[in-house]
């Protein structure tokens, strides 16, 4: 597996190149509406006054935060805005390195190539950690894995690649292994909203100064663009060199998109998620119809986007995927991308949260996705995934840390109405009851196939 250069566009680029239309299961961008509010919040924005259109607390604006704290439970203190849940991982892999002793990220494969692209961008050892065949953790196996090396486990439920949903117990146990061998455990819950067994735990169940918590609006509310997510951190030494790391590294977030967040939250209905992880749920099956039409094996996902498939006879790397999309028109991601436990043998991983609609560039709709999985066959060979490997200082400064309790201190966003105590996003578990055929086993995975817009 090769995560120091930046891989995941090659698909990408190649469909681009494709002289025929080719439908975009890649990117993992939603393409259904945001809540209508956040839409609302944008155009209130567009006549603010000047100052509106300045920096905001780097942080994160008041509003923005508190509701992220009502929501989540947590002193409004420990939420740091970050640039998407990518910015929010990085800075907790990056202050973990530099907060416990040990060199290591402890990481689960198969993997979202960019946990193990960040940890060679950090310079950190990697060791991985084999989920079972559904994607499920053994707590034990990572206690087995970890040590006193050990300075950051990273874990992501509902998980990309695999669907994998950890419960309750299984998020106890990973923060308690957290401790034992005083490391940070690093959940990522990017995907919490969309949960389809009802038995999603957030480790912010679990009280503990060696947790912290990512997440973002990215899926949620179907703004990838905006660049909208967060971290909780407890723990003050910790956060503290967050807010610093995330002071000289970005400045700030974007308020327009802060606060139309904000706004969002504030007024948004729970059903607008349930519709949302209805229409996601409802892409799964279609496309594991599909799979089951033409006989190939997959995991039936618990939660998150993705499905990790077998094409009957199809490779599990780049240029089975390249192929995939020569012939049938359709843009997936190689399982080999996701670590080993995927490379092994031949497969592909797909993500369904595609639509019917068309794109800019070129139509296709879901409905004919369908019909090109059927005709699809052939494929071939693979290679990687990953960033560039470059360095990032571990040093925290006093002056940043300085800085950043000025801006901190600024003003907030604006419209304070955003924060009007009306609680939103809540149970996403509520309507997530479901019970579907069995999860087969895939002993080797294929393409990452995500929405269905074409390019
Ligand atoms: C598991 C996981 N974490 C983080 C991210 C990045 O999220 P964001 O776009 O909010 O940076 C993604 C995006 O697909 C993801 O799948």
């Amino acid at each position: 597996m090769d995560y120091e250069t930046p891989q995941f566009y090659r698909v990408m680029q190649y469909a681009a190149r494709a002289d025929r239309d080719v439908v975009d299961m890649v990117s993992g961008s939603p393409d259904w509406d945001p809540p209508a509010a956040l839409r609302d919040g944008l155009r209130a924005y567009a006549d603010a006054d000047p100052e509106a259109f300045q920096y905001p607390p780097s942080a994160g604006i008041r509003p923005l935060r508190k509701a992220i704290a009502r929501r989540r439970d947590v002193p409004v203190e420990s939420v740091i805005v970050t640039n998407g849940a990518g910015e929010a991982n990085h800075l907790a892999m990056a202050c973990g390195l530099a907060q416990y002793s040990g060199e290591e990220i402890l990481l689960v494969d198969p993997v979202y190539p960019y946990y193990a692209g960040r940890a060679n961008f950090l310079d950190a050892e990697t060791t991985y950690v084999t989920a079972g065949p559904t994607g499920e953790l053994n707590p034990e196996a990572v206690r087995a894995a970890a040590s006193e090396d050990t300075a950051v486990v990273v874990v992501n439920s509902p998980n990309n690649p695999t669907g994998a949903v950890y419960d309750a117990a299984t998020m106890r146990e990973l923060v308690d292994v957290a401790e034992s061998v005083d490391a940070l455990l690093v959940s990522d819950e990017v995907y919490d909203h969309f949960d389809y067994s009802g038995r999603f735990s957030s480790a912010l169940a679990v009280d503990s100064p060696n947790r912290v918590v990512t997440d973002a609006y990215s899926k949620t509310m179907a703004i990838t663009g905006f660049r909208v997510g967060y971290t909780i951190i407890e723990d003050e030494a910790l956060r503290e060199a967050a807010r610093t790391r995330h002071m000289l590294g970005t400045v700030t977030g974007s308020r327009p998109a802060q606060y139309a967040v904000a706004h969002a939250l504030a007024a948004t209905t729970p059903e607008y998620y349930a519709a949302s992880r209805r229409r996601v749920r409802e892409r799964i099956d279609r496309f594991t119809d599909g799979l089951d039409d033409i006989g190939a094996a997959y995991t039936d996902p618990d939660g998150g986007f993705y499905v990790m498939a077998q094409l009957p006879d199809v490779g599990g790397d780049f240029e089975a995927v390249y192929e995939l999309i020569d012939e049938a028109g359709v843009a997936g991601m190689p399982g080999a991308a996701s670590g080993r436990a995927s490379a092994r043998g031949s497969g592909s991983r797909c993500v369904p949260t595609g639509s019917g609609r068309r794109s800019t560039d070129c139509g296709r709709t879901w409905g004919e996705f369908d019909r090109k999985l059927r005709v699809q066959e052939g494929a071939g060979r693979t290679t990687e995934y990953g960033v560039r490997q470059s360095h990032d200082a571990r040093s925290v400064s006093g002056t940043g840390r300085r800085q950043c309790r000025r801006r901190v201190a600024d003003t907030d966003g604006i419209h304070d109405d955003a924060d009007d105590g009306r609680t939103v996003g809540t149970d996403i578990r509520r309507d997530s009851a479901r019970s579907r055929r069995q999860t087969r086993r895939v002993p080797r995975a294929l393409g990452l196939i995500t929405n269905g817009r074409s390019r």
